[in-house]
């Protein structure tokens, strides 16, 4: 398999089902609209949505019931950016290689968009149901999907993060935040995937540490890419993490020993996936790219 041909043409594919579920831009709530869809539009490696499919995938799933759901956690992923961004978070201007929401639209608009994105999420996935023969699935796919978003999941982490901006933090306290604002939304990703291909709970539970271990990974090698990167590669800017004086896993550890860690998680994470005994060769590579992925 040539993976950078396949990630081309499953990236493509992932783009054009989001395209799909997005809103209109009409009616006297167009300036909103317009401001979700410019995030949205704006790119992104669509990573959260390939891992609902190709789990999927991986379990033998083979209907449309999982396009819903792609463009839905897509939109809570775009949702959670252009929050993290707003001046009383990150405080960043450039996302995705573009001005932030807020910055075009006005802090009001990044505030509003972003919230509409995340109860869009939850219309769009609702369209699932007409869509499947399996409803309980659906069910237990929103369940875990809210669930890993809210206070126990992404947004428990987002508030934990900004909260200790400036202080010393202990490794057990930026564990807690990477699980939460980074691997739960993964997480919740792999999970819909299996569930909704019909893996029973041992498999989904195995799915899920996978997840968590693919996200720590992914967040640690973000803020290695926070200070290696540049703004052209990146597409967002690089020392925002010093900006806000965080504690990352570089300024624990250094970017060495962080950057065996992203590698000794994603490995751990990719022999997960094989005990499953099933195969997905793309989905396993996709996991071994990230570790070295320069965006
Ligand atoms: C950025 O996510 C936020 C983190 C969890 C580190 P991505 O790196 O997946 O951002 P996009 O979607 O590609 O822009
Ligand atoms: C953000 O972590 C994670 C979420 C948005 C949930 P960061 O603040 O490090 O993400 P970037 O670097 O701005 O993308
Ligand atoms: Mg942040
Ligand atoms: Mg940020
Ligand atoms: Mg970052």
């Amino acid at each position: 398999m040539n993976f950078q041909d396949e990630l081309t043409k499953r990236t493509e594919e992932t783009e054009k089902t989001i395209r799909s579920y997005l809103p209109a831009e009409e009616g006297f709530a167009r300036t909103m609209a317009q401001a979700m869809n410019y995030s949205m539009l704006a790119g992104g490696k669509r990573l959260r949505p390939m891992l609902i499919s190709e789990t999927y995938g991986l379990f033998g799933g083979k209907e449309e019931t999982v396009k819903p759901f792609m463009a839905g956690i897509e939109m809570i992923h775009t949702h959670s950016l252009i929050h993290d961004d707003l001046p009383a978070l990150d405080n960043d201007d450039y996302r995705r290689g573009r001005l932030t929401t807020h910055k075009v639209y006005g802090e009001a608009m990044g505030v509003l968009s972003g919230v509409a994105l995340l109860n869009y999420a939850y219309e769009t996935m609702f369209q699932a149901f007409s869509l499947t023969e399996e409803p309980d699935r659906v069910i237990r796919a929103l369940r875990v999907i809210s669930e890993k978003t809210g206070i126990y999941g992404m947004l428990g982490g987002q508030s934990v993060d900004v909260e200790n901006d400036g202080k010393p933090l202990e490794k057990e306290i930026l564990d807690y935040i990477y699980k939460n604002k980074t691997s739960a939304l993964i997480e919740a990703a792999m999970m819909t995937g299996a569930i909704l291909a019909g893996a029973d709970e041992q498999e989904v539970s195995v799915v899920e540490e996978a997840a968590e271990n693919i996200g720590l990974a992914f967040q640690i090698q973000d803020d290695i890419l926070d200070v290696t990167s540049t703004v052209e590669e990146l597409g967002k800017p690089i020392h925002s993490d010093e900006k806000n004086n965080k504690v990352t896993y570089v300024t624990l550890f250094g970017t060495e020993k962080a950057s065996a860690q992203v590698e000794e998680l994603s490995k751990k994470a990719i022999d997960l996936l094989k005990s499953l005994n099933k195969n997905n060769e793309f989905l396993y590579l996709l996991i071994e790219k990230l570790i070295n992925r320069r965006k």
